[in-house]
């Protein structure tokens, strides 16, 4: 998955580089600026005592030292003064020249606290709409597996509206029995025995019922892609796929999508509801009242909200598996 919302320790990860919520002195903190130059280890502070400080949205890049990340790359987030001092973008380039300065230095994996969020008081709604905008961009165009790092739960808030609006959804539609499922099940189990009842009756060849069988998912997803004339990049990406699991996908008509795959393909290729649910049946699955999140899903495809960069951060807000490979 390209792009990936965790919860966790970002001093703890095993990436190529991991972000420095750092302050201009560059001379370490509290915060994520502290627990990464304890990390570290005292030769971190001698390089970054080389670099002269750095400007609030620039970024600047040492060595990781006794971190698991090879790499540091160090920003300065804007201090929020009610936002009419620049800070949205002040703070978008900070992820901007992160993201660019990890692309120079070809990293293929960096990770993020969620700048300006703690000391800074940047209210963590808004930093993060940005943080998720400036990284779905960036991955929209490159490849590299980038991760939002959110050490604590209460530092993750998704704007009151839409929490709001997907918890009356799922009062709404979520079931716990899973009544219609098996409902589905059990037309879908006798159809197909009077399917198999014509076919015996005609004699046909197994090779023939094979072939009289719908399309497997991978011919059906690649029939969608052309009839929505989109390429192979545009799908993966839209989809938060990785390109090598997506190759599988184009040379394998039997592959076998996890859910949360199938599903990410439907939505970068915008299918509705029902679109949605016959191409996830190629692969054996269906939306389903009785599983969050699938109501989840069905919120945003109703609402034709396709961003799976928005979708995946309600999904983590939610505690739900995320979208994508
Ligand atoms: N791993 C991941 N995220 C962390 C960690 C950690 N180990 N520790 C803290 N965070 C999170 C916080 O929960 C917050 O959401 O990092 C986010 C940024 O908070 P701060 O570290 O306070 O950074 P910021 O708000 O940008 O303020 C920077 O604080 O530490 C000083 O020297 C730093 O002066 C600078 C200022």
């Amino acid at each position: 998955m390209p792009f990936e919302i965790i919860q966790g320790d970002i001093t703890k990860l095993r990436v190529d580089a991991i972000v420095n919520a750092a302050n201009s002195s560059l001379l370490g903190g509290g915060g994520v600026d502290g627990a990464i130059h304890q990390a570290a280890g005292p030769n971190l502070l001698l390089e970054c005592k080389t670099l002269a400080g750095c400007k609030t949205g620039q970024a600047k890049i040492t060595r990781g030292y006794n971190l698991p990340a090879k790499y540091v790359i160090h920003t300065v987030g804007p201090v929020w003064c009610g936002g009419t001092n620049d800070e949205s973008k002040l703070l978008a380039d900070c992820y901007k020249n992160a993201l660019l300065l990890a692309k120079e230095n070809n990293l293929t994996s960096i990770a993020f606290p969620l700048i300006s969020t703690g000391a800074y008081r940047y209210p963590k709604d808004k930093a993060l709409k940005i943080a998720i905008a400036v990284i779905g961009e960036f991955i929209s165009i490159e490849d590299m597996m980038v991760y939002l790092v959110v050490y604590d739960k209460s530092s993750f808030m998704l704007p009151e509206e839409l929490t709001l609006s997907i918890k009356e959804y799922i009062n709404e539609k979520y079931t716990k029995e899973p009544k219609r499922m098996f409902t589905g099940l059990r037309e879908k189990t006798k159809y197909m025995v009077q399917e198999l009842d014509c076919i015996s009756d005609s004699n046909m060849e197994l090779i023939d019922v094979v072939n009289q069988l719908d399309k497997t998912f991978s011919q059906g997803l690649l029939c969608l892609i052309d009839e929505k004339g989109m390429t192979d990049a545009d799908t993966y990406k839209k989809a938060n796929v990785d390109r090598r699991l997506f190759s599988k996908v184009r040379n394998d008509k039997y592959y076998k999508p996890r859910k949360s795959t199938a599903i990410a393909f439907a939505i970068a290729l915008k299918l509705n509801i029902d679109e949605t649910n016959n191409l996830l049946k190629k692969a054996g699955f269906t939306l389903s009242r009785s599983s969050k999140f699938d109501v989840i899903i069905e919120y945003f495809i109703e609402n034709e909200n396709y961003n799976i960069f928005e979708i995946n951060e309600a999904l983590f807000a939610f505690e739900q598996e995320l979208l994508g490979v």
